[in-house]
């Protein structure tokens, strides 16, 4: 008989941000001092054709859990709020290969690298939830004996979407929130969601501020361009590029930064930061001391007297809170905003920062050609896409954005998407609007204490998994009667 005497329910919450996201993740979290870390043995390659060096062997990958809401039997419910509570539901995270304590060599080169991969990634969901033991925990757990659920934020999103779709027939279902399913090159729609809902009278000043200096390059004002870097304290930073990043960054950006930004809010300040308003708030201020706001006319000889409105209110701000996020102060070294020193690309210690950067980039210094290995000369979009882009599509995957996450275009509710496909029981979603960057992901214990946006759509996730789990109680206790074929 293989139906589960014990139904229980199992939750995979691999949240990966972008690697600011990831790095005050890891500077605030909690799991390691509430938590027991775990050790899984883990297959460092999931598919017999490959024949690399070390495909055979295994590497350890942490994992937690949480069984405080977890009882044997009985029907399942399973709380989804970014704490891994789930009534009577056992809460699991597993950790991403290459990140943290789950790396499978002490060093990434390029070589190193290859398993870094979307398909060993999801093989890894798979492999685990067939063969994961919790220690304290009495009866076997594993998929697809109990139903596995799981929830993913941000990459981890696509990873459970892709998880789902590949592995189905072991994993029961899967919530994917703001999931980029689609891939390009280049994405400058990241801005789209900021420029339509951040604050417009802070937006029009930025706007006009980059349209003016976008000018002064176009027409090679070489003395103007090195004024303006002064009026930010960023002389040195003689690569414009690395100077738009650097006063851009208490905006953000598709890849690095070092500012919380829109991004980074949040509707509970616990879980974010209100720097981007702080940040226009300082561009908009109309109480501007003077020495401030007669910035605003320093360049306005290059542009017919007219003032350059909010420049010093945004130059004063990147100098005082700014500049000092670069710990070092060299402002033009790899770790701030430097991005020309090849052989700082080429380190090849182990750092989140890395992983990303293989898994987003084309970036050849970062990545010479190794033994085995190379990066192609520009990304292999294909692999990605072909799970399903847009049009992705598979049963209990609910898919789950935000109207104002810098991410949206390349989600499931994109503007780009087809305009009309149905929600179904198999293949529900939601569109929060009013939220952010997988704001479903942060709750708090008493769902009915949240903000109206964030409480339906928990209550939504939450209806959409127990109607699942019931259809999985249902099957199971029909095999119980079945005979054996
Ligand atoms: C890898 O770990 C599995 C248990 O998950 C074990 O059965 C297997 O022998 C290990 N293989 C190697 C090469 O260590
Ligand atoms: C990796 O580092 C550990 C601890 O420093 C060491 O014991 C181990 O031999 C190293 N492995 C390799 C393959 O270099
Ligand atoms: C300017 O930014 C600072 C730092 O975040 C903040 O404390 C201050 O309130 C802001 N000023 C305005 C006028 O918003
Ligand atoms: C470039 O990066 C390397 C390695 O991190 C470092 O040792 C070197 O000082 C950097 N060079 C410059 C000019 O910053
Ligand atoms: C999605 O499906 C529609 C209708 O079948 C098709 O026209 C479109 O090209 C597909 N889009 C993608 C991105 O696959
Ligand atoms: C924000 O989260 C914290 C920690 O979970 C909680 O104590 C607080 O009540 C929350 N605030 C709101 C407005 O939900």
């Amino acid at each position: 008989m293989k139906g589960p005497k014990v139904l229980a329910a199992a939750l995979i919450a691999v949240t990966l941000d972008n690697v600011q996201a990831l790095q005050r993740k890891r500077d605030t979290s909690r799991a390691d001092i509430q938590y027991q870390a775990h050790y899984f043995q883990q297959k460092i390659n999931h598919f017999p054709e490959n024949k690399l060096p070390y495909a055979k062997d295994n590497f350890t990958q942490r994992y937690y859990f949480d069984s405080t809401y977890y009882k044997p039997g009985g029907p399942v419910y399973l709380y989804i709020s970014g704490e891994t509570s789930a009534t009577n539901g056992l809460g699991v995270i597993l950790e991403n290969r290459y990140y943290g304590a789950s790396y499978p060599f002490n060093t990434s080169t390029t070589d190193q690298l290859a398993f870094l991969t979307t398909a060993q990634t999801i093989a890894d969901n798979s492999y685990f939830a067939q063969n994961a033991v919790f220690p304290g925990i009495e009866g076997d757990l594993t998929a697809p004996g109990t139903p596995w659920i799981l929830y993913g934020g941000s990459l981890a999103g696509a990873q459970t979407a892709f998880s789902i779709k590949k592995y189905g027939d072991v994993l029961y279902g899967g919530i994917a929130a703001s999931a980029p399913i689609h891939v390009v090159v280049g994405y400058p729609e990241w801005y789209n969601p900021i420029q339509k809902y951040a604050p417009q009278e802070c937006v029009n000043r930025i706007n006009n501020i980059v349209d003016k200096f976008d000018a002064l390059v176009a027409k090679k004002q070489t003395a103007a361009i090195k004024q303006f870097k002064a009026l930010f304290g960023l002389e040195v930073l003689t690569d414009n590029r690395d100077f738009a990043s650097a006063i851009a960054d208490p905006i953000g950006n598709p890849g690095f930064y070092l500012s919380n930004t829109w991004q980074e809010l949040n509707w509970n300040s616990t879980y974010g930061s209100r720097d981007f308003f702080y940040f226009c708030g300082n561009v908009s201020n109309i109480d501007a001391p003077k020495e401030i706001s007669d910035v605003d006319y320093a360049l306005s000889k290059y542009t017919n007297g007219e003032p350059w409105v909010g420049l010093g209110g945004y130059a004063d701000y990147i100098k005082k809170h700014t500049l000092p996020l670069c710990s070092s102060g060299d402002y033009n070294s790899h770790d701030c905003w430097g991005t020309q020193n090849k052989s700082a690309w080429a380190d090849i210690s182990n750092t989140a920062t890395r992983s990303y950067v293989y898994t987003s980039c084309t970036e050849q210094w970062a990545f010479p050609k190794g033994k085995y290995n190379k990066v192609p000369a520009s990304p292999d979009l294909n692999v990605y896409n072909s799970f399903g882009d847009f049009n992705f599509s598979a049963n209990r995957l609910a898919f789950v954005d935000g109207d104002q996450d810098v991410w949206n275009g390349l989600c499931y509710h994109s503007p780009l998407a087809p305009a009309r496909r149905q929600t179904s029981d198999l293949h529900p979603e939601l569109f929060i609007t009013g939220s952010g960057h997988h704001w479903d992901s942060y709750g708090i214990l008493n769902v009915d204490a949240e903000p109206q946006f964030i409480r339906e759509a928990h209550l939504w996730e939450i209806r959409t998994v127990k109607q699942w789990l019931q259809r999985a109680i249902l099957l199971y206790s029909i095999t119980e009667y079945l005979p054996e074929y």
